[in-house]
């Protein structure tokens, strides 16, 4: 029997490079026809053209939150193909993901980037998701805690101790994510995700959360969430129809901290809250 967690779960999923208007619009109905457990926090990260169109479709006082899964450092500019945290805002985001392995493999983005959208995304009140995890060539020779602890580091590094706090961080090991990624043991994952949490704490955390994400699917939720270290879920695959994003948060139900629901966490509709609201 797995405890509940004493502080709320999140549970999102990135759509990545998928999904028309009309299919995010049938996704997002199909959500909302489901009562989200108490204590779960969701989250979608839409691609940026459903963004403002899924944010109108979900009612004043959802529990669901939005986010991006990028946005430049720069506050605005000549910066082709990109958009700003605060376009990112303006649509609807409440996360911005950012150091996703895929744009670190495929765009050429950096931890010195990662840190200047971390800050970026800060500066403009919203929560940066940032992802770290490490390739197979480097779990194999025993290096995940220290490329991970790196990543991090460096991810955490022009923000304020005080600003720590904001951060919500996602381990996600690159041969776990994708069709190719093979799902992880829990004994892979725990000493990592205990090692993310003690460099966020030593950094002026502990942080808003810590989630594992890569080849998360309804057979493996529970036990991932089995792990004390572990806040939430980040996932791909497994729920990019409504039907499977449901049957994970159902899931999720039984493991949520008694009395945290979404709305002690705070709505998206209502202001930013201060700091101190959300610890
Ligand atoms: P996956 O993707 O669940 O499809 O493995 C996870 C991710 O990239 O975040």
């Amino acid at each position: 029997m797995i405890s509940p967690k004493s502080r709320p779960l999140w549970v999102g999923t990135s759509w990545k490079m998928n999904k028309t208007l009309a299919e995010a619009g049938s996704f997002v109905d199909e959500l909302l026809a489901f009562n989200i457990p108490s204590g779960v926090q969701p989250f979608l990260l839409p691609p940026h053209t459903a963004l403002a169109r899924v944010r109108e479709r979900i009612p004043t006082g959802s529990p669901i939150l939005l986010g991006a899964q990028n946005a430049h450092w720069a506050e605005e500019g000549a910066w082709t193909g990109e958009i700003s945290m605060r376009m990112a805002k303006d649509a609807g985001a409440t996360l911005i993901e950012i150091g996703h392995s895929e744009r670190r493999e495929h765009f050429g983005e950096t931890d010195r980037i990662v840190a200047l959208k971390a800050v970026a995304a800060v500066a403009q009140g919203l929560i940066p998701l940032i992802c770290v995890g490490e390739p197979l060539a480097v779990r194999d020779v025993g290096g995940a805690e220290d490329f991970v602890r790196l990543q991090l580091q460096i991810a955490l590094s022009e923000l304020a101790s005080d600003e720590i706090s904001q951060v919500i961080i996602a381990y996600e090991p690159i041969w776990a994510i994708g069709e190719q990624g093979i799902p992880p043991r829990l004994d892979q994952i725990t000493p990592v995700m205990a090692l993310i949490n003690d460099v966020v704490t030593t950094a002026g955390g502990p942080a808003r959360a810590v989630l594992y994400g890569g080849s998360v699917n309804p057979q493996n939720a529970t036990e991932l969430l089995s792990d004390p270290h572990t806040h939430g879920l980040f996932i791909g695959r497994a729920a990019w129809e409504a039907s499977g994003f449901i049957e994970i948060l159902k899931l999720c139900a039984p493991l949520a901290g008694a009395g945290a629901g979404p709305s002690t966490i705070y709505s998206r509709n209502l202001p930013w809250p201060t700091t101190a609201a959300l610890l």
